[in-house]
């Protein structure tokens, strides 16, 4: 879907929650999703760059969008619950959520890996957006068609030395997304897709990959059309499919 061609008004009216706005991928999808018409909601960790990503999209007369500071890696139940009837009260429904942060942990043999930075990858890659998605499936049955978008890798489609947890924790992601989707497919208004960025010039990139040279790889930019077609209708009738954002 790399050359989907959105419509200007693709996502009008609609309200997206974006996990890790305030940079790399998330960053610039939340400023498409809103360029595209839709009410952003960015949540993730440093408030400073979630204002910046704020000021971008009003300054480019996007609909107002607003701002949820959340650390994933520490976040409760009870955090969630709070977040959940924040978005009721404020929007009433939801009609997408872009699970889009991670935490690339440490690339190593599996017989080193610290067992305390495996948990962290683990709560932020994968028991957030468990929880996350869990709590707002009330907000997304609201909505006339939702769509709930993961992250995947291909470290996490195909296992690779040194990934560890990062790679589990895509892997996993991916099998919840497939669960959801099937559980969900009839009688609910909710589909469940995962997205395969491809390389992308990021911060994770350049950490995975220090001696790459970032202009050689896409930018952010370049993966956009996947990711508006899997947010808007005319991904409708697409149920617990992985969806490669590069040829
Ligand atoms: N770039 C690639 O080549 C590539 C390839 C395949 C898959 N992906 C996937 O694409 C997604 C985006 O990656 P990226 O390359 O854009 O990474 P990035 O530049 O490192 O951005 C990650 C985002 O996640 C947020 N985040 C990290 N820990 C968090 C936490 N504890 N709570 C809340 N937010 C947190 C970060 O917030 P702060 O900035 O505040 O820390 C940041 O906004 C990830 O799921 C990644 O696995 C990327």
């Amino acid at each position: 879907m790399h050359n989907y061609s959105a419509p200007a008004h693709l996502l009008k009216d609609r309200i997206i929650l974006v996990t890790g706005a305030g940079d790399g991928i998330g960053k610039v999808a939340a400023k498409t999703f809103a360029q595209y018409g839709a009410t952003v909601i960015l949540l993730g960790k440093t408030l400073d760059k979630l204002e910046v990503v704020y000021d971008e999209i009003e300054q480019a007369n996007g609909p107002q969008p607003a701002i949820y500071p959340m650390n994933l890696e520490g976040a409760t139940s009870k955090d969630y619950e709070d977040m959940q009837t924040t978005l009721d009260d404020e929007f009433g429904r939801l009609d997408g959520i872009l699970h889009n942060a991670a935490l690339l942990g440490s690339l190593m043999p599996i017989s080193q890996y610290d067992m305390g930075h495996w948990g962290k990858v683990m709560q932020v890659n994968l028991n957030a957006p468990y929880m996350l998605t869990r709590i707002c499936l009330p907000l997304l049955e609201k909505s006339a068609s939702a769509s709930v978008v993961f992250t995947s890798d291909d470290v996490g489609i195909k296992g690779k030395a040194y990934w560890g947890a990062y790679g589990i924790s895509k892997a996993a992601g991916d099998n919840l997304m497939q669960i959801l989707a099937d559980e969900m497919e009839v009688n609910t208004p909710i589909r469940f897709n995962s997205i395969n960025p491809g390389k992308v010039a990021t911060t994770m990139r350049s950490k995975a990959f220090p001696g790459e040279n970032p202009a050689t790889i896409a930018a952010p930019d370049d993966i956009m059309n996947s990711y508006l077609y899997l947010m808007g209708d005319d991904s409708k009738a697409v149920n617990g499919q992985i969806i490669n954002a590069q040829p």
